[in-house]
This record gives structure tokens, C-alpha cells and sequence, in this order.
């Protein structure tokens, strides 16, 4: 069982292994994007449920964009309806949803849907849900170092936070779990700053059939670590 003292206050999810879920049954990849919506709600359930203040979940990379046009228009509708359909339960749940990524690049309806639910949902506080979308780790920094340069801040003094303030998770605590599915076992450019002391949890499962046993059991795992920070043993059981 877990406990709910050391649960993570910040979880990030890698969601991959949608198209080989499909393919194995036959099917075309955008039934795997499709059935990968009933995983995404049902980790946000879970995560309401045992009180995790901060969910951030990886959509679309920026490198995402190099797919067949056909796949990037569906799953951008999917996108659209599944936000739209889900709304009124970010509400019910007292969920604020967020995006990281270089959003500008989406389509208009898609921009225009997520920032009609971001201003809805912007004084709920349960649990702030973050979409990482056209996401690079490598955009982030390089945008956060473009910002540094405007405002003028880039000189010998400037800090690790200092430089946080730039970056799209701005105010939001580093992850302190990284789960993957799909059993590939690469960070794919997702929040590269940000993992520096992340504890990373693979698993083989696909996506789609990813739920709260799964998710339970990489909670279990990262409860079951030593975090030492660069310490020793005997300094962090003192
Ligand atoms: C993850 O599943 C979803 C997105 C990247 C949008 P994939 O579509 O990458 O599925 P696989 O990895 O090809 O199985
Ligand atoms: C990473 O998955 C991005 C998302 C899950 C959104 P990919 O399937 O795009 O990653 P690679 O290309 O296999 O590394
Ligand atoms: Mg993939």
C-alpha cells in the first residue's frame, strides 16, 4: 500500500506506445490515440483521489510534428474534444489545467479550445494538470534563455532560480517522478532542466492500457527509493 506521506508532489507522465497498441490489434494508430483518452482520465482520477498537487502529462513533442499530417489533425481534434467533453469534471474536481510547449504552433481551434478551459479552470486548486504540447526541453531552456536576454538579466549574478522564473514551469516544483510507458527507456526531450533529481520509473505496459494499478505500483517504487541529493546513506537517515 501507499503512503500518504511521501506521495510525489509532482508527477510527469511520458505517455507513449499508443500506435503499437493499436497495430497489435490490426488497427490504425489513431484507434491507440483514441483509446489512450480512458488512461489519461483515469490517471487523473487516481491522482485527484490520492491528493497529488501536480500532474504534468507529455501529449505532443515538438519532434511530434515530423508526423504524417493525417495522424498530427487527428489527434489534435481528439484533443480538442476530449478537453471540451472533460471540462465540466476539471470543474467538479476542482482541476486548473495548464500547458507547457510552444502552443502558438497548434491550430487556432485547438489554442482557442485550451485557453477557454485554462481561464475556467484557473482558480480551481486541487490538483493542476499540465499538458505539455509542441514540448521540447531543449524549446524551454532556449526560449527561457531568449526571455533572460529581453529582460536583461543575463549577467554573472543571475541563479538557478533566477533562470527557473523563465522557464515554462514557472512556479511549478520539479517533478519528482518520471514515469514512461512502453517500455522505451529515453527522456525524448521532455523536461530536461526540470529532471535533474528526478527519480525515473519505466514500465512496458502500453499506454492505453496504462490505469491506477499501474500507477499505483510506480508510486509504491518511488516510495520505496532512496532520494540522497548527492549526500550519503547515513546523512539522510540522520
Ligand atoms: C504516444 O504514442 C502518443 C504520442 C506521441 C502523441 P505513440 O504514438 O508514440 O505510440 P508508439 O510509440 O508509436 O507506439
Ligand atoms: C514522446 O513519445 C512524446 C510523447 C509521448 C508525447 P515519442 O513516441 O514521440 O518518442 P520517440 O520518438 O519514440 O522518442
Ligand atoms: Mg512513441
Amino acid at each position: 500500500m501507499i503512503t500518504k506521506k511521501k506521495i510525489p508532489k509532482h508527477i510527469a507522465i511520458t505517455m507513449d506506445g499508443n500506435g503499437r497498441w493499436a497495430k497489435k490489434q490490426g488497427k490504425a494508430r489513431i484507434f491507440g490515440h483514441k483509446n489512450g483518452i480512458k488512461a489519461v482520465r483515469e490517471t487523473i482520477e487516481y491522482a485527484v483521489e490520492i491528493g497529488i498537487p501536480y500532474l504534468t502529462l507529455y501529449a505532443f513533442s515538438a519532434e511530434n510534428w515530423k508526423r504524417p499530417e493525417k495522424e498530427i489533425e487527428a489527434l489534435m481534434n481528439l484533443l480538442v474534444a476530449s478537453i471540451n467533453n472533460e471540462t465540466p469534471k476539471l470543474m467538479k474536481n476542482e482541476i486548473k489545467l495548464l500547458t507547457i510547449g510552444d502552443t502558438g504552433k497548434l491550430p487556432l481551434a485547438t489554442q482557442s479550445q485550451l485557453e477557454k478551459t485554462i481561464t475556467k479552470t484557473k482558480e480551481n486548486s486541487k490538483l493542476t494538470l499540465i499538458l505539455a504540447l509542441s514540448y521540447s526541453g531543449k524549446w524551454d531552456i532556449l526560449n527561457a534563455v531568449k526571455k533572460i536576454i529581453e529582460n536583461k538579466e543575463l549577467n554573472e549574478n543571475i541563479t538557478e532560480k533566477i533562470f527557473e522564473q523563465y522557464l515554462a514551469t514557472k512556479n511549478v516544483p520539479d517533478p519528482e517522478l518520471l514515469i514512461r510507458t512502453s517500455g522505451e527507456h529515453r527522456v525524448s526531450n521532455f523536461l530536461l532542466w526540470q529532471i535533474a533529481y528526478t527519480e525515473l520509473y519505466f514500465t512496458n505496459t502500453l499506454w492505453p492500457d496504462f490505469g491506477k494499478k499501474d500507477l499505483e505500483e510506480a508510486i509504491l517504487e518511488f516510495q520505496n527509493r532512496e532520494r540522497r541529493f548527492g549526500k550519503t546513506q547515513e546523512q539522510i537517515e540522520c
